[in-house]
């Protein structure tokens, strides 16, 4: 349009833009999940399917246009459906009867939860933990042989050795699922390891435009490494020599559950225009798509390693939905409790129904240590695959070999085009972390021609090393180690060094320790909840990996992977699915919530040198990191006494907590029990007025006849009687109630500040179970 068009022009042309601008941009269309809540059963997908049309038909203007904008009909457990609408037409059907919830697909709202890949990604020898080693539990289990595990994830690469299905048995008859071809994958991918494999991106599509087969794969295969990884840490094989990169000897890797079924669902896919080492996205229509057929395959465990930075309401959640159908199957679901620590309040998957998992280290480090010439030996770590040749090497702070133009606050960072090649030479450069990619400033020494680095930790970084896998001879150094350094270099004319090459150390003290990202309670979303459930390994996991990516995922490293080093609750998640899909082999007919409650309760909360549970700065760590503690899959197979919970006890919990009710065919009674009354493993309590008293249920799973006793260890500045103290069975499935009274001691008044909590537990015992529930409680 020119500014010499006549007004007239001007005017009839604006009446024919009209429109269409309104819909680009006053009324732009989005994807929104319309939700009825649960199918009946009695509809065929046809009928299910003409149903959806019929609501959208009622807010679009033509058939047609209601055909176009369905993205997905979900038509087995979950009852909904995706479409693109405008927000005037996603408000009139939520008005609708019958429609539950109308919730905005966001773009950016979920994303795998590992940490970013190049501030952790690495390659090392490995041995495998000891946790899931017990070879009766996993006799007993059949090796998982009868288990199929829903993984929701980025794909998986198929040829991965942890993947061979030799010897296997075949595949439970029961199995609906299918193989989806796509780019390079079809049905021959799949065999009776891998018995199913589906992707879901009409949602990411619908967002982004058709996907870029050049960053992803139109198929379940893995183009990142972290579905690769996360399915082998849930049911890879035994595998001998997983030879790491570098020629390194590796350990033996395996899985927990090595005979377990798997079926990949991939719901996440790498973001145009930004590098795979930066992130990867989830649409929760697709996330919604594959828990629903997911249930319908078959699957009993569900690996959910995906979730928001921040807590969500569960209406608005496409994760507590889809697990809400799944646990209505008797689906364990567990999911990553998220990255976003050491702030409180960070918790990410945070529904009663989920078992939400944290993060903690292994009894394992990979040290590096790093000679000075005057003899002083500092320790490191590292996990590069480069060493140097025994000697001592001229050493230098990076400020002191710098470019010119480089500004003097970013002196010693080693960023990128910092160093001057001439003066770097031959030499091993000490730079410090504070800003800038950790793998960056290697590759900054390398560029310049240093022959290896030294990291310092700046005084925020403290004692948290973050071993790399650099591209030339590296270590990592503490802050106290850093300044040693700094000292050296400058008390001495010629200042040298060695770095020594990593090597993998085991049964370190203390283990496991709480990962400093690991999200935190409280649950801000129901703060009757405790949350974390429980934490498991997620530092440093090592796993098999896309062979189709480099193990930094940056696109400038060329290596190929078959193993590789990850960290993150989405390594922790996994552990937990592999735990509970033993548990489910054990016993088949627990419910979902006799599984979690088992893992719960059986949990340690003691590390390696008998103290409780620590932070990474060795402060007492709390329930709102570790939930009831770190798993313990064998205390799990026989836990003695579970707390049980049916489906209709979590819709009555969602009807007490003031939240829209999530199944329309549920009506909530006039006075639903208090949601602190919901038969959780664990007992939350914020803003304690005088006294509470909490109603719990056990259901005896041991032997037939047994008596237990209560004790209590009350949180600081509260008093607690449980009644009756003793409970005696008489056979195996028989339940009994009991209660729980808290009460604020008089005595320790003003010794609280309002809102902050105080952890205490309480626990049953038989003289052989140990049945033990955390306790959290604030006053008001
Ligand atoms: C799958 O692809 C491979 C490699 O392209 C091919 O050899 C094989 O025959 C295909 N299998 C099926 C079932 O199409
Ligand atoms: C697809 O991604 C590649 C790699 O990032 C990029 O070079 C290419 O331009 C992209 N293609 C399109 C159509 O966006
Ligand atoms: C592992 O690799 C080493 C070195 O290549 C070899 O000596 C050893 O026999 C291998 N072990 C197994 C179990 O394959
Ligand atoms: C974490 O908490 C600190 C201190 O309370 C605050 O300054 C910081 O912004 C928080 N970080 C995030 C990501 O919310
Ligand atoms: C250094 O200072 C410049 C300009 O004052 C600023 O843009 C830059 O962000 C600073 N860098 C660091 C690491 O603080």
């Amino acid at each position: 349009m020119t500014l010499m068009m006549r007004s007239s022009h001007v005017f009839s042309l604006l009446l024919i833009l009209l429109p269409l601008l309104a819909s680009c941009f006053a009324d732009p269309k989005q994807v929104y999940i319309v939700y009825f809540g649960h199918h009946s059963g009695e509809k065929t997908f046809q009928e299910i399917e003409e149903n959806h049309y019929s609501y959208l038909s009622s807010v679009k203007e033509t058939a047609e246009d209601a055909r176009s904008s369905l993205i997905y009909s979900y038509k087995h457990s979950i009852n909904g459906f995706a479409a693109l609408l405008t927000p005037d037409e996603a408000s009139k059907l939520s008005q609708m009867e019958e429609v539950v919830s109308v919730l905005r697909s966001h773009p950016k709202k979920y994303s795998l939860h590992t940490t970013r890949s190049w501030e952790f990604a690495g390659l090392r020898k490995w041995t495998k933990p000891h946790h899931l080693r017990k070879e009766d539990l996993l006799m007993k289990s059949k090796y998982g042989n009868d288990i199929i595990v829903g993984m929701l994830d980025n794909g998986i690469w198929p040829e991965s050795r942890s993947f061979s299905d030799a010897g296997m048995g075949e595949i439970p008859p029961r199995w609906k699922g299918i193989c989806q071809s796509g780019d390079s994958f079809n049905s021959s991918n799949c065999n009776k390891k891998i018995i199913g494999a589906r992707y879901y991106l009409k949602g990411y599509e619908a967002y982004y435009g058709p996907l870029n087969r050049t960053i992803d794969y139109k198929s379940p295969r893995d183009k990142d490494g972290h579905g690769t990884h996360t399915s082998s840490t849930v049911g890879g094989r035994l595998v001998h020599n997983a030879s790491a990169l570098g020629g390194f000897a590796g350990g033996t890797a395996s899985g927990g559950v090595p005979l377990v079924r798997l079926a990949m669902y991939k719901v996440c896919w790498a973001v145009p225009g930004v590098e795979k080492a930066e992130g990867n996205t989830c649409f929760e229509e697709d996330m919604l798509a594959a828990m629903d057929d997911a249930i319908a395959d078959g699957v009993d465990v569900i690996s959910i390693s995906i979730g928001t930075t921040k807590p969500i309401p569960y209406t608005e959640d496409g994760i507590a939905v889809g697990a809400l159908h799944a646990m209505k199957k008797n689906i364990v679901v567990s999911c990553s409790a998220g990255n976003s620590g050491p702030n409180v309040s960070t918790l990410s998957n945070p529904a009663p129904w989920i078992i939400t998992v944290g993060a903690s280290t292994l009894d394992r480090a990979f040290i590096s240590s790093v000679e000075l010439g005057n003899g002083m030996k500092l320790e490191g770590q590292s996990i590069t695959p480069y060493t140097l040749e025994k000697k001592m090497y001229p050493l230098v702070y990076a400020a002191q070999v710098l470019n010119p133009h480089v500004r003097k606050n970013e002196s010693s960072q080693c960023l990128p085009g910092s160093l001057s090649p001439e003066k770097s030479k031959g030499k091993i450069i000490f730079c410090m972390r504070g800003v800038g990619a950790r793998i960056g400033k290697g590759l900054e020494v390398k560029r310049a021609g240093g022959i290896g680095m030294i990291l310092g930790n700046s005084k925020e970084n403290g004692d948290v090393l973050d071993p790399d896998s650099h591209f030339l001879p590296a270590t990592g150094v503490t802050h106290i180690s850093a300044v040693r350094i700094f000292k050296y270099i400058f008390s001495t004319k010629e200042p040298m060094a060695y770095i020594f090459p990593g090597t993998t150390v085991l049964h370190t003290k203390p283990a496991p320790t709480m990962a400093i990202f690991t999200s935190r309670g409280p649950n801000t979303i129901s703060p009757d909840i405790l949350k974390p459930d429980i934490t498991a390994p997620g530092v440093y996991i090592l796993a098999a990996w896309s062979e189709a990516s480099s193990p930094t995922k940056l696109d400038r490293d060329h290596r190929v992977a078959k193993y590789n080093l990850l960290s993150g609750t989405s390594m922790s998640c996994p552990h937990i699915a592999a735990s509970c899909a033993l548990l489910k082999a054990i016993h088949p007919k627990w419910s979902s919530a006799a599984i979690r409650s088992a893992m719960i309760t059986s949990a340690e909360l003691r590390n390696n040198e008998g103290n409780l549970i620590a932070d990474i700065a060795g402060n007492p760590a709390d329930p709102f990191q570790f939930g009831a503690g770190h798993f313990r899959p064998t205390k799990a197979a026989d836990p003695g006494l579970v707390y049980d919970a049916s489906y209709t006890d979590y819709l009555l919990f969602l009807c007490s907590s003031g939240l829209k009710n999530l199944d329309s065919s549920f009506n909530c009674p006039e006075n639903p029990p208090h949601p602190r009354n919901l038969n959780c493993p664990s007992i939350a309590i914020p803003g304690l007025r005088g006294a509470v008293t909490v109603q719990r249920t056990v259901t005896n799973v041991g032997s037939s006849r047994s008596v237990y006793f209560a004790s209590i260890k009350p949180p600081p500045g509260f008093k607690i009687e449980i009644s009756p103290p003793i409970l005696f069975f008489h056979s195996v499935r028989q339940k009994k109630k009991f209660s729980i009274t808290v009460k604020e001691d008089s005595e320790m008044l003003g010794s609280r500040k309002k809102g902050e909590y105080a952890f205490g537990w309480y626990s049953w015992f038989d003289g052989i179970h140990n049945v033990r529930s955390p306790i959290a409680i604030s006053v008001a």
